[in-house]
């Protein structure tokens, strides 16, 4: 059949797979077979969205709350936002810098968007979040990673940022607590990457989630910064689909016209959710919190008795990067390995960039059961060997 829609297009054609997705799709293709898997891949809270939220939801359904909202987001929700982050950081922002999407991925799409310009450089560490540098390469710009390293804590050094800095410097994104190494950035090193100069996005949607220390916001740096953050990880509400941005004022109506034109406004109901989750939810965080942290200690001592590399323990998020480089250097290869042999889902470092290569990462947002099954597994596959 002649196919009169010619090639993909190349921006498309350029971004990667998220191979955290295709373990996923693997692994529930071995489920659908009959075989049981235990899930370490996916960086999806198991907590259902606690009642309180779902409750909101609920009732704006019930009331009829079905419109587009404004293209910023509803103004009690970012009032809401502003008052969080006024108690969490002391930091002083008003509702008009931000905007609430769909999400924080979204929030992704509007912030490069309104930022970059044909080969403007984002600077970010390796690891990073996998779609981080698919965002930035996407919207014509180009990601410029700087090596962080297990011996430190995959600590991002304003040292090491200075040395890839150029005139086409656009921004400098950091992740803390980070996605996939579950560490916290210092303090001296953040005031630190605030002072070089470009703009900071500060990727803050794992901020509630830390179990030793305290995760800082970049407004208590620097108003040069963008922060971006959103509900998936924190109140468990990754179907919800709802994030936002915080952005410096002359940004903000470029974003605004980008939500109008390509996303109108974020759903209604997911905001009136939002609202009660920041108003009503800190218990519920709190119980999840407590949940997390029994679970990361104990598949941080059990990754360490398999002879896995822990370097520095991770402190937040829900992720353990372990180094597995002895057992195979293929971190692709290995991950496929261990899924089908021993039935655990976990996802190559080298998602996260080639200096994860050698890594797997593991996530402890599973039951610990279910945990303590999948270490017993890895004990069983790695003796195998
Ligand atoms: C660092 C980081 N940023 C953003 C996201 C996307 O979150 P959302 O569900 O809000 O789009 C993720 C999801 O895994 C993440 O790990």
């Amino acid at each position: 059949m002649a196919d009169g829609c010619g090639p993909v297009a190349a921006r498309a054609r350029a971004v990667p797979p998220f191979l955290v997705m295709e373990v996923l799709e693997r692994a529930q293709a071995l489920e659908r077979a009959g075989r049981s898997i235990i899930h370490l891949e996916v960086g999806e809270p198991d907590f259902e969205t606690p009642a309180c939220i779902r409750e909101a939801g609920e009732r704006a359904i019930r009331e009829g709350k079905t419109r587009y909202t404004h293209s910023l987001g509803l103004l009690e929700l970012r009032e809401a936002i502003c008052a969080d982050y006024r108690r969490e950081y002391g930091v002083e922002v008003t509702p008009e810098r931000i905007v609430v999407t769909s999400g924080t991925s979204p929030a992704m799409l509007l912030l490069f968007g309104a930022l970059l310009d044909p080969g403007d450089q984002i600077v970010m560490a390796d690891p990073h979040y996998a779609c981080h540098p698919s965002f930035v390469d996407f919207l014509g710009g180009t990601s410029v990673t700087v090596p962080v390293s297990a011996a430190d804590g995959f600590q991002l050094h304003a040292e090491a940022i200075r040395g890839r800095l150029t005139p086409r410097t656009k921004g400098i994104l950091i992740n803390s607590p980070a996605n996939p190494t579950g560490n916290l950035l210092s303090a001296g090193n953040m005031a630190a990457i605030a002072e070089l100069g470009p703009c900071v996005i500060s990727d803050e949607i794992y901020h509630g989630l830390v179990y030793e220390g305290r995760a800082r916001s970049i407004l208590e740096y620097t108003d040069n910064a963008f922060v971006l953050n959103g509900f998936s990880k924190k109140y468990a509400m990754t179907g919800w689909r709802l994030g936002y941005a915080i952005a410096p004022p002359r940004f903000v109506r470029p974003m605004q016209k980008l939500q109008q034109n390509f996303m109108i406004s974020a759903g209604s109901i997911p905001q009136y959710a939002a609202l009660a989750a920041l108003r009503d939810a800190g218990p519920d965080v709190a119980r999840m919190v407590g949940l997390y942290d029994e679970r990361r200690r104990f598949m941080v001592r059990r990754l360490r008795e398999l002879g896995l590399g822990i370097t520095v323990e991770p402190t937040g998020a829900f992720y353990v990067l372990a180094n597995a480089r002895h057992v195979d250097e293929d971190s692709h290869r290995l991950a496929f390995d261990i899924l089908e042999k021993a039935g655990v889902a976990v996802t190559p470092g080298i998602d996260f960039g080639p200096n994860a290569e050698g890594y797997l990462r593991f996530s402890y947002a599973n039951s610990m059961e279910k945990i303590a099954v999948a270490m017993d597994r890895l004990e069983g596959y790695l003796r195998a060997l």
